[in-house]
C-alpha cells in the first residue's frame, strides 16, 4: 500500500492512504470529479464508453487522509478496439487543495502496477501528454476514440511489451 506524504494547505504533513473504492464511496467521488473537471464532463465522448459497463473494481482506488477526507480518486473501465481489450484510465482527480504534491502520480503508478499484476496488456486514456508521458504514455496512432475527441490527446501505455503494436481501429464499449 502506498501512503505518500503530502503537505496540505496549512503546511502540516498529511498522510494519504490508498485503498479500493467501496460502493458507498461512489457519490463522494462523483462530487470530487464535479469539482475537479469543467462543467458538462459527463457529456464527453469517453463517458459513452462507460455507460452501463461496470468499472474494473480492483483498479478503482481512493486516497484518504488520516481523518478520512477524500483527497483523490481514480477509476478504470474495460474497452475494446476490434478484437483487442484495453483499459481506459480515468477519470482521475486530486482535490484542488492537494494538487501538485504527488498524489495524482501515486494513484496512477499504484493502479498501473495493479493492472500489470492483473495481466492487463494495454492502457488508453484521453489527456495531456505533457503530464502522462512521465508514466510512459505516448500518443497512439490509428486508435480512434469516439468523436469529437482530439486525436493528439489519445494516449497509450504498454503493460506488456509490444501490446499496442498492431492495435488500430475504433475504441468501443466492452460489452
Ligand atoms: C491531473 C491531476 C490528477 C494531477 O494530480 P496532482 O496530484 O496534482 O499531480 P502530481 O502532484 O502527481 O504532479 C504534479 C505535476 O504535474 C503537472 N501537471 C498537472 N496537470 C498537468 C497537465 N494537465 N498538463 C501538464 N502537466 C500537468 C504539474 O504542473 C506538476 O508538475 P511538476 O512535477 O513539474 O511540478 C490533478 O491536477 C487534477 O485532478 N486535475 C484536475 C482534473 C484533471 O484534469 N484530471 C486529469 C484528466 S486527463
Amino acid at each position: 500500500m502506498i501512503s505518500p506524504e503530502v503537505t496540505d494547505c496549512t503546511g502540516e504533513a498529511a498522510l494519504f492512504t490508498l485503498s479500493q473504492e467501496k460502493p458507498g464511496d461512489w457519490w463522494e467521488i462523483e462530487a470530487l470529479y464535479d469539482l475537479s473537471f469543467a462543467p458538462g464532463r459527463t457529456a464527453l465522448s469517453s463517458y459513452r464508453l462507460r455507460e452501463d459497463i461496470a468499472p474494473v473494481a480492483e483498479l478503482c482506488r481512493v486516497a484518504r487522509d488520516e481523518t478520512g477526507i477524500l483527497g483523490g480518486a481514480i477509476r478504470y473501465w474495460p474497452v475494446r478496439i476490434g478484437q483487442w481489450q484495453a483499459l481506459l484510465l480515468g477519470p482521475v482527480a486530486v482535490h484542488p487543495t492537494a494538487q501538485g504534491e504527488g498524489l495524482g502520480a501515486a494513484l496512477i503508478r499504484d493502479t498501473l502496477e495493479r493492472a500489470r499484476a492483473l495481466e492487463w496488456a494495454r492502457v488508453l486514456l484521453v489527456g495531456d501528454e505533457p503530464y502522462y508521458k512521465r508514466f510512459g504514455f505516448h500518443r497512439l496512432e490509428g486508435v480512434e476514440m469516439p468523436p469529437p475527441t482530439n486525436p493528439e490527446r489519445v494516449l497509450g501505455l504498454e503493460l506488456r511489451a509490444g501490446a499496442w503494436g498492431e492495435v488500430t481501429g475504433e475504441v468501443t464499449r466492452s460489452a
